[in-house]
């Protein structure tokens, strides 16, 4: 038995304005009531990026009435829910100052405990909302803002095993994308593109690849598509295509490389999974036994089916199951904030106190070294 707990969850980290209420009762079943999202990608899509300001007052003009709607579409009220978890970090200031602010705002009033949540614990946990996966687990990371590859052991206990050194995936993506003329964003358009291309035209570099630790780099890459590009300048789309395509190839080869290292390594940490025999060991020290350690995606790239695939693969091959939430919760979320939430307050952890303050730096990993390029755009996740 855990005890019975409903949170309405509240997310504003970036370009997403997000409310929403998730419960799980007392036999451990949980319950998405509501999920409401306003995405602000019109506003921000002629600048070619999210632009702060806009952002900021973009969601303070939302959200009072989004959580209106999450609350009427669960069907409860204030009174009925158990907490109030909002993004503190990491993000864009001014959008979390907003909701923050709102969720200390309705915690005072309703006289509600707040959980101030980490942006990436709330991608670091849902797949323990969606598949009911046990601790510990890797999870892979791959945003506009972020590439990271964690560990996560626990709730609150997460170890950073990767980060990109430069650039966030996504974010080469919408480079590469810019460079070529294609919309912004422009991860779905380069996959869309690559599609008619030739995967093999162009000897794309492969950053770290073949290195032993698991850290990321892209800016490289970046690099060697624009003077492609500019090498075979004016482009035909054939050309844009066999770019985007050899592009793609490149980077699924570097996450071949640098995540199967990953999975090697969770092998060699939790070693009682593999064979699955031998006595339980119970979650301190690796998933049961008999139980596939999984590898997890969330993040807008994690819409891309080619790199899904390699994933997939990697993971039977590896003997790994493969988790890729559904995509609406592996992009940014107010159900992930909730169910973080709620899974802090199921530990029995204090909740925050009002006078808690946003942080637009906050890594997950607080041993973490900060490395160096980390986090130009660092503060989106
Ligand atoms: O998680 P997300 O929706 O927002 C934040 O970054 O917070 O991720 C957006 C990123 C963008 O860089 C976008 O280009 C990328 O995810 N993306 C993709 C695809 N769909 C979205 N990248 C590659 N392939 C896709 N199909
Ligand atoms: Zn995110």
């Amino acid at each position: 038995m855990v005890p019975f707990l409903r949170i309405l969850g509240i997310e504003t980290s970036c370009d997403e304005t997000a409310a929403a209420v998730v419960e799980r009762d007392a036999e451990g079943r949980s319950n998405v009531l509501s999920d409401v999202v306003l995405s602000q990608l019109d506003e921000h899509s002629a600048y070619g990026g999210v632009v702060p300001e806009i952002a900021a007052r973009a969601h303070v003009e939302a959200l009072d009435e989004l959580i209106e709607e999450a609350l009427k579409r669960a069907n409860v009220s204030l009174n009925d829910v158990d907490a109030i978890a909002a993004t503190s970090g990491p993000g864009l200031i001014g959008g979390l100052l907003v909701g923050l602010m709102t969720g200390k705002a309705i915690a005072r009033a309703a006289g509600k405990p707040l959980y101030a949540i980490n942006h990436l614990e709330g991608h670091a946990l849902t797949a323990r909302l969606t598949d009911g996966l046990s601790f510990p687990y890797l999870m892979l990371l791959v945003s506009g803002g972020h590439t990271q590859l964690i560990l996560v052991r626990g709730v609150g206990q997460y170890e950073r095993w990767g980060t990109t050194i430069d650039d966030a995936l996504g974010e080469a993506f919408d480079k590469t994308a810019k460079l070529l003329g294609l919309p912004y964003p422009g991860g779905p358009a380069v996959e869309r593109m690559a599609r008619d291309g030739n995967s093999d035209r162009f000897d794309f570099p492969r950053p770290l690849v073949g290195e032993a630790r698991l850290d990321f780099s892209f800016s490289g890459l970046k690099t060697a598509v624009r003077q492609a590009a500019q090498d075979i300048a004016p482009l035909s789309d054939q050309d844009v295509a066999d770019i985007c395509a050899s592009f793609q190839k490149a980077v699924s080869r570097t996450l071949k490389d640098r995540i199967g290292r990953g999975l090697q390594r969770f092998k060699a940490e939790f070693p009682t999974t593999f064979p699955a025999t031998g006595p339980a060991t119970g979650p301190a020290t690796g998933p049961a036994t008999g139980e596939k350690p999984a590898l997890v995606v969330a993040g807008g790239v994690a819409a891309n089916l080619e790199l899904r695939g390699t994933l997939q693969a990697l993971c039977d091959k590896n003997g790994f199951r493969f988790v890729a939430p559904p995509l609406h919760l592996c992009t940014d979320n107010a159900v992930m904030i909730a169910w973080a939430g709620l899974e802090r307050m199921a530990t029995g952890a204090a909740p925050d106190t009002l006078d808690v303050q946003p942080r637009s730096r906050w890594p997950l990993d607080s041993n973490a070294e900060t490395l160096i390029g980390f986090g130009k755009r660092g503060a989106k996740a």
